[in-house]
């Protein structure tokens, strides 16, 4: 029976090895390509952080990621938010990558793994636990370090063991094609000098030994041992070389736009860059292109990155925050997508040959046995061009690529955007009855411990850094207290507390009085908080609140950077000219991480139920809890919490937080230009920005998982103080969409799971403004093109109408590219 059973054992482990072995997919690269089961692949990913939405949201992700011509989606791995604690992890709810993994095949696409396991992302700490930087005897991160080495392998093999348990690399059979050690260190590495070396090769090594089966890939690090395939991340990468003949040139973060940060305006890119910069990638040689992101989603938590990473992570991306198609920019790269993979083989095969044109024109020709296939660049900023190219004559727009698949046919321009425009509208939630208003109990934060009495968990004669509090909170209290009289020197009438500042937000108290706060600005790190205070004689209390907003992300030694009060802090005593300082720095100071109502491990609200009034509710008061009920919002479109007129503060729906939030926090009211942005020209963040001079982030993400049928619950922690009282729910449509389609096109306009209701606008010729703001421009057709369009669309859901004089009679723009352009209502 034994022998049996060991034999049928015995069986059964060679019987799944052989159809492991059958389902491995082999991927490999020369210099051209990522090749998959031999075979040169033309690869398009996009980046989705399975932390930033929630695992209801990911297969809907995922379709339409797929359904926009995505063949992998990539992610990072989270090192602190597995593993908060040393050894305790955690890889439940929004942190199951496994199942995120397991998704992305079930939709049958790759997935790029970016373990990292430091990954910058705008995430706090860069991906750092706070506990990995207090380890006795590490000093220093990402660099040739053995504590820190020896976390770092310990954490990338635990992933590694993880992925492969569950079958997940190609070589197993899974979708993972590719992973990727540390994260952009060739930018930063020249500060850590030889040291830097050292842990590079070592990365390089240790990720090489776990032996995944599929290549490893480094970004941004131009000295990539081998078999590391050097990558590059950036706005435009079309001039990039690997540093190795033998690697594909890889593109792993085109940035499809850029983060937010609380008191900048909104940065977007423009849709035509975008497209420009991917077409010229592959026109000059690109194999494997990767959106970041291609899903932004949601900082929730306190996970944003630091020092003012907002919750929202919306990136601007082609799905938005929500998971809504970002339009035109989703569907004009899908038509990029399709068109690349139409010329697959010739991309990857093909002779390549480029010949410049001269005035910032250049052609590109791909020529193999199965065909051909061409590209027209125009890099002028302002100049359009016409190009006589194999006989024809094609219209290139400045700043833009048309591609002939054929070398024939020019059947897409990135300039010309022939996809609808969607605006998106917020509609009040209809389960309430209008006009809501939320009823709320409130309560304030007991602070007694620490602003009156000045007791603390921790002492220390000097100031300490809020990293070392190991990241529990947002919070940390500062005390100390001073024994003053009236023959002190420092005694006068005019006294004042001074501190500087490292940290975001500083709050001040003086034997139990409130007496200011302080917030760095956007771009600014450092500030100094001065503000008059009244002293008694005998012991005076002073107690400082520093409050993070995360911790920094970014930069060589990002990890040293300090966070919190550092001093000095100071008593200045002004009488007429003379002035008395006194450094409070290297006093007596207790330390008291976090706020009594919250569970520091959990970050869950632990409120006694009994303890909330009803009554008297208070407005602009700091530091007050306030707490309401919702009922859920009929239908499935996404939910938004509006926090306008609150100050800052924490939320939570459900137990659940949805992020840290800062509606009184004004983004900058410059940059903002009236007419849009030119999309022609190069791009960085600062050129195309929006929301000058309005709150930074008014609305926030409530994933429908988070919610319950019936009763919700809304408690938030407002730190600064606001009103409550316009807080509201609402739910997030397609509520205008505008077509757009050059000649001989179809515009297509839809209104998602609705009618079209009417047509506001419609014109044949050339057009003014954009989406919302159309007007005629300087040619128009004559038919009545308002009535064509209301009889094509009024009453279904989506129309399409051919571009062309056949439908709209003759018109003549005399050199203006003409275009058909409708604006809907849903
Ligand atoms: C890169 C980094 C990403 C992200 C990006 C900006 O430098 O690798 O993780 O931070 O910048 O969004």
């Amino acid at each position: 029976m034994m022998r049996f059973t060991t034999l049928l054992l015995f069986s059964l482990l060679v019987l799944h090895q052989c159809i492991s072995t059958i389902n491995a997919t082999e991927v490999s690269h020369d210099g051209r390509a990522i090749t998959i089961d031999g075979k040169r692949r033309l690869l398009i990913s996009g980046s989705i952080h399975y932390p930033r939405s929630t695992p209801e949201m990911w297969p809907d992700l995922i379709k339409k990621a797929k359904e926009g011509g995505l063949d992998a989606i990539e992610t990072y791995v989270f090192w602190n938010a597995h593993e908060p604690f040393r050894r305790q992890y955690d890889f439940s709810g929004n942190l199951d990558f496994i199942k995120f993994i397991k998704t992305v095949q079930d939709h049958g696409l790759y997935a790029v793994l970016r373990i990292g396991p430091y990954v910058c992302a705008e995430w706090n700490y860069g991906g750092f636990p706070l506990w990995l930087h207090n380890m006795r005897g590490i000093n220093e991160l990402r660099t040739a370090n053995t504590v820190y080495m020896r976390e770092m392998q310990n954490f990338t093999t635990l992933i590694v063991d993880m992925v492969k348990k569950e079958k997940l690399f190609a070589s197993q059979g899974g979708p993972i094609i590719l992973s990727q050690v540390e994260n952009e260190y060739g930018n930063v590495m020249a500060p850590y000098g030889h040291a830097g070396k050292v842990y590079v090769d070592w990365c390089a090594k240790m990720a090489d030994s776990l032996d995944i089966g599929v290549p490893w890939i480094m970004c941004q690090q131009s000295d990539a041992p081998e078999p590391m395939i050097n990558t590059c991340n950036g706005w435009y990468c079309d001039h990039f070389t690997p540093n190795d003949p033998n690697s594909p040139k890889m593109w792993t973060e085109n940035w499809s736009g850029w983060f937010k940060s609380w008191g900048a305006s909104d940065p977007y890119r423009t849709t035509e860059d975008l497209a420009y910069a991917t077409a010229r990638f592959f026109q000059l040689g690109g194999t494997f292109n990767n959106y970041y992101m291609y899903h932004g989603g949601t900082n929730f938590g306190r996970t944003a990155g630091g020092p003012l990473i907002t919750t929202s992570y919306d990136y601007d991306a082609p799905l938005d925050e929500y998971g809504i198609f970002n339009q035109p920019k989703y569907g004009h790269l899908k038509e990029l997508h399709d068109i690349l993979h139409s010329m697959e083989k010739v991309l990857t095969h093909g002779n390549v040959s480029h010949t410049d044109m001269g005035n910032s024109i250049s052609a590109s020709v791909y020529q193999s046995t199965d065909g051909s296939a061409c590209f027209l660049s125009n890099k002028n900023t302002t100049t359009d061009a016409t190009v006589k190219f194999q006989g024809a004559t094609y219209d290139v727009p400045a700043w833009s690529v048309s591609i002939l698949p054929d070398c024939k046919n020019d059947v897409y321009n990135t300039a010309k955007v022939n996809t609808e425009t969607w605006v998106i509208e917020k509609k009040a939630n209809q389960a309430e009855q209008e006009p809501v208003a939320l009823k709320w109990a409130w309560r304030p934060e007991n602070i007694d411990d620490t602003v009156v009495k000045g007791k603390g968990e921790k002492s220390s004669s000097e100031l300490m850094d809020q990293k070392a509090a190991n990241d529990v909170s947002d919070y940390l209290w500062y005390m100390t207290s001073l024994n003053v009289d009236e023959n002190d020197p420092i005694w006068c009438d005019d006294m004042s507390l001074r501190v500087n500042c490292t940290g975001q937000v500083l709050h001040a108290y003086v034997n139990g009085e409130y007496i200011g706060r302080e917030f760095v600005t956007y771009g600014i790190f450092h500030y100094v908080f001065e503000k008059k205070i009244k002293l008694k004689p005998g012991l005076n209390q002073i107690t400082l609140l520093s409050v993070t907003t995360g911790f920094q992300h970014y930069g060589p030694k990002f990890d040293k950077i300090a966070n919190g009060v550092l001093g000095p802090v100071e008593i200045i005593g002004r009488k007429g000219d003379q002035t008395v300082i006194t450094d409070l720095s290297s006093h007596k100071w207790s330390f008291q991480a976090g706020l009594k109502s919250i569970d520091r491990n959990n970050n869950i609200v632990k409120v006694d139920s009994s303890e909330w009034k009803t009554h008297e509710l208070p407005t602009q008061r700091k530091m007050t809890w306030y707490k309401t009920t919702f009922k859920t919002p009929t239908g499935t479109d996404p939910v938004s919490l509006d926090l306008n007129g609150l100050g800052k503060g924490l939320a939570w729906v459900n137990g659940k937080s949805i992020g840290r939030y800062w509606p009184s926090n004004i983004a900058e009211s410059h940059n903002c230009t009236k007419n849009g942005c030119d999309y022609r020209g190069k791009y960085d963040f600062n050129k195309c920005v929006r929301d000058c001079g309005l709150p930074t982030q008014r609305w926030y993400h409530v994933p429908r998982s988070f919610l319950v049928d019936g009763e919700n619950e809304l408690v938030l922690f407002e730190e600064f103080g606001g009103n409550p009282s316009s807080v509201n729910f609402q739910t997030l449509t397609v509520g205008k969409a505008c077509g757009s389609a050059y000649e001989n096109k179809t515009m297509e306009i839809s209104c998602p799971g609705r009618s079209i209701t009417g047509v506001r606008f419609a014109l044949y010729g050339d057009v003014q403004g954009t989406c919302g703001s159309f007007q005629p421009g300087t040619c128009q057709g004559k038919k009545d093109i308002l009535d064509v369009l209301k009889k094509e669309c009024i009453g279904k859901e989506k129309c399409a109408v051919e571009a062309n004089e056949a439908v709209f009679g003759p018109v003549n723009c005399q050199g203006v590219k003409k275009r058909l352009v409708a604006e809907v209502v849903c």
